[in-house]
């Protein structure tokens, strides 16, 4: 028997690992995300032992806080929003790193300030210079950021520490405003120092796909046109636009979701196997999809794409109001808070196999998930007919909830007669490992400290997606208004005959 060829790239892969102590400066430190997702991230971290001793935030925003209030008005939110409950002693020594740089983001006196406060950090907390800016702003403010890090000598650390910047998404609005921000983001810093993120590649079950599709040997051989009929992705939401109304209009569905999270489960599922799990062999391949993909044409986005807005209607037996009742939504607003769309990868392994995309907002749950509908038998020596119904073999990837991986096969149903029914066989994580998995924050923000950029998307992927994306809005710009839907329906009639056109239908979840 031989052993498996060890690689030396691949046996460095992602130990246990404590990242060098550091100091992130969180701008946009008063908003939403800073005080659901990050700060309870941390602390998170900082209850497992994953954080670096010495490890430091920095709270930079408009507001007129002080150290103390924005520690206060963080606890309240990790009570709220941390996974792991809260401790209080724990708290108070991951609190004694925490201050708060009072500054509107294009004063330069701000960013002075900023540098000073870093300076001595290092030398209290033996944060050694090294440093994790984190733009949780709305994009209006990251070119000027950036601008102003630079001005202020911020793009690299003294003394040899490591700089480096998150960017949060929208990472542009099309593909003019991506290049622009992007040669922005360039003056300033090194492509090797930016990590553009996009939440759900620190997803467990995100990452477990490249993990289901190359550690196991008996999948890649079907993963292809010969045996895969078509892919379905789904990213269904229960919740409405969550009072996020303004930044909603201007985003619509297409660039909140699809663009970024929905590109992405479609590149994992679509790539081929990379040399080593790194960083660059990895995007390396998601990119090469993305570049396989065929845009479409102007005259073939109403063929392949359906766009849907909710109005009023019931959710759980609660009356909920319609996207244009809702608060922050201006009047005559016109974004899709649905989209269904039909996507083409042009290489040897996909040719022909459509990949069906949808999400949408207010549908009747949360659901997501990756679907992989094989083609039938090939000859049914079976009789089909009322007792027998034969259905198509599926791979389904449970993104969340109910985290898992099944598969649907036929069975003979037992008994004299030769009757057949589909059953499935079932991964669970949670029945699986017995333990709750770390949020997709927790991971993405170790990985960013201990610079593994493997699961943050590169400038050329963030290219290639708006390549495919662009057309499509530009499609759009004289197209009917979005299709209504009721809140609590699968979204527009037209999304279903769009899939019956194709003799198809979408998965019912
Ligand atoms: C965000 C979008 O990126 O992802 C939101 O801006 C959306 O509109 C959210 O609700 C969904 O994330 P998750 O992790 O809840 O699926």
């Amino acid at each position: 028997m031989t052993e498996p060829t060890v690689n030396p790239l691949r046996s460095g892969m992602r130990m246990q690992r404590t990242p060098e102590p550091c100091t992130m400066v969180i701008f946009g430190a008063t908003g939403d995300l800073t005080h659901r997702k990050l700060v309870p991230g941390l602390y998170n971290l900082q209850r497992e032992r994953l954080l670096p001793p010495g490890f430091s935030v920095i709270g930079f925003a408009r507001r007129d806080w002080s150290d103390d209030y924005f520690r206060q008005t963080l606890v309240e939110d990790v009570q709220e929003f941390s996974r792991s409950g809260f401790e209080e002693p724990l708290w108070q020594s991951f609190a004694e790193g925490i201050s708060y740089n009072r500054s509107s983001f294009d004063d330069p006196a701000g960013y002075q300030a900023l540098a000073e406060k870093l300076n001595a950090l290092d030398a209290e907390r033996g944060t050694s210079g090294n440093r994790l800016f984190y733009l949780a702003t709305g994009p209006e403010s990251f070119t000027t950021i950036i601008q102003q890090l630079g001005a202020a000598g911020l793009r690299q650390s003294p003394g040899g520490g490591w700089t480096r910047i998150i960017i949060e998404k929208p990472f542009g609005r099309d593909m003019a405003s991506a290049r622009e921000l992007d040669a922005e983001v360039h003056k300033v810093f090194d492509e090797s120092q930016v990590y553009r993120i996009d939440h759900y590649l620190g997803k467990e079950t995100v990452q477990n796909l490249l993990v289901f599709r190359f550690a196991n040997g008996i999948f890649e051989p079907v993963w292809n046109r010969r045996y895969v009929d078509h892919v379905q992705i789904t990213v269904a939401e229960a919740v409405g636009v969550e009072g996020r109304g303004n930044y909603y209009e201007q985003a619509g569905a297409i660039r909140d979701m699809v663009q970024n999270h929905l590109m992405q489960l479609l590149t994992l599922t679509a790539m081929e196997p990379p040399g080593f799990y790194e960083a660059n062999s990895v995007r390396d391949e998601k990119v090469k999809v993305l570049r396989a993909m065929r845009p479409l044409a102007p005259d073939e986005v109403a063929k392949y794409t359906v766009r849907g807005q909710y109005t009023a209607g019931t959710q759980a037996g609660k009356p909920v109001p319609g996207y244009l009742e809702e608060a922050g939504v201006p009047a005559g607003a016109h974004a899709e808070t649905y989209v269904a769309m039909q996507m083409f990868v042009e290489n040897w392994r996909w040719a022909g196999v459509p990949f069906y995309l949808r999400t949408g907002k207010r549908l009747p749950k949360r659901a997501s998930e990756i679907a992989i509908q094989f083609r039938s038998a090939p000859l049914m020596i079976f009789d089909q007919g009322p007792l027998n119904d034969i259905e198509p073999n599926v791979l389904t990837i449970k993104v969340q909830p109910d985290e898992g991986i099944s598969l649907k096969f036929e069975s003979k149903v037992p008994g004299q007669l030769t009757q057949i029914r589909p059953v499935t066989m079932d991964f669970r994580y949670n029945a699986a490992f017995g333990v709750e998995s770390p949020e997709a924050y927790e991971r993405l923000l170790l990985d960013a400290m201990l610079g593994d950029s493997t699961l943050f998307t590169r400038s050329d992927e963030v290219d290639a997606s708006w390549s495919l994306i662009t057309p499509i809005l530009a499609g759009w710009q004289n197209a009917p208004p979005p299709e209504p839907y009721a809140a609590g329906s699968w979204g527009p009639r037209a999304a279903d005959e769009f899939l019956a056109r194709a003799g198809r239908e979408w998965r019912r979840l």
